[in-house]
């Protein structure tokens, strides 16, 4: 198997200020993310989290916002850089703690313990080799406190396997009347192993007969269910459960 280290910051922090644009609306994403999660947590006694792939704050704002104590990770400068502006908006940047790293440094960043730790937005999968991910996974486990949770949200890639799908829309937004933003992806797909896709995402910005593209690629592991539980399992985590949240598949998993 052929391992390809996947340097994801150059696509990251090329798209922090258009970040938002990935969405109908992001703001209102926030709250369901951080109401989603507090269902999840609820009876558990977590009240510390790290978000391990904090990106503009998407979840660590709105879980600052419901009084949880947050630390958001990301190794993306200009996201963090991101998270940091709209958790000061939302007046909660003295209560989060932001850190430079990314999935594999996260022992070399922070002690803990945590009562959980959250990656979802499909961060994950941008480790492409077993090894990877089993070791990031091992990460999250020595962070965590027993009895603690792990929250993993990535894309249904068993679901996306059957067809590939190449072209993939994302949204229109043509509030500002100065200019519009069309964003769809061209997905490309390679067999591997281990199978990975890479999104081109086309950011179209202008407004009446002028407009202009940029094409921004990112690659990601195509992690099937089974993958994934198999490598929670192997670490010891126990309680393994699975739900569909809109496009994204959510695993959660306890530290004995
Ligand atoms: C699509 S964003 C998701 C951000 C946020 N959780 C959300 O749902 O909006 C993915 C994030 O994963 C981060 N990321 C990429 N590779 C990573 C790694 N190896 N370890 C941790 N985070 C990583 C990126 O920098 C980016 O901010």
């Amino acid at each position: 198997m052929q391992i390809v280290r996947n340097d994801t910051n150059a696509f990251y922090d090329g798209i922090a200020d258009y970040y938002h644009l990935f969405f109908r609306d992001w703001q209102a994403t926030m709250q369901r993310e951080g109401s989603a999660l507090r269902r999840t947590f609820r009876d558990q006694n977590i009240r510390t989290i790290l978000d391990a792939s904090a990106g503009t704050g998407t979840q660590a704002i709105a879980l600052a916002q419901l009084d949880y104590e947050v630390t958001a990770a990301d190794p993306s400068f200009n996201m963090l850089m991101k998270a940091r502006e709209y958790a000061q908006s939302a007046d909660v940047a003295d209560t989060i703690a932001f850190v430079r790293a990314g999935f594999l440094e996260l022992p070399y960043a922070l002690v803990g313990p945590y009562d959980a730790v959250v990656t979802k937005g499909n961060a994950l999968p941008h480790l492409l080799s077993d090894a990877e991910i089993t070791q990031a996974l091992c990460n999250f486990y020595n962070l965590l406190r027993p009895g603690g949770m792990v929250v993993i949200g990535m894309r249904d890639y068993d679901f996306l396997l059957e067809d590939r799908p190449r072209f993939v829309p994302r949204h229109v937004h043509t509030d500002d009347p100065n200019q519009d933003y069309i964003l769809f992806d061209v997905w490309d797909w390679d067999d591997g192993p281990p199978v990975t896709v890479t999104f081109n995402t086309f950011i179209v910005n202008g407004k009446g007969d002028n407009y202009s593209v940029t094409k921004h690629p990112v690659m990601y592991r195509a992690l099937r269910r089974e993958e994934l539980e198999r490598m929670l399992t192997e670490v010891g985590f126990v309680g393994l459960k699975a739900e569909t949240q809109l496009w994204e598949l959510v695993i959660t998993a306890r530290k004995p």
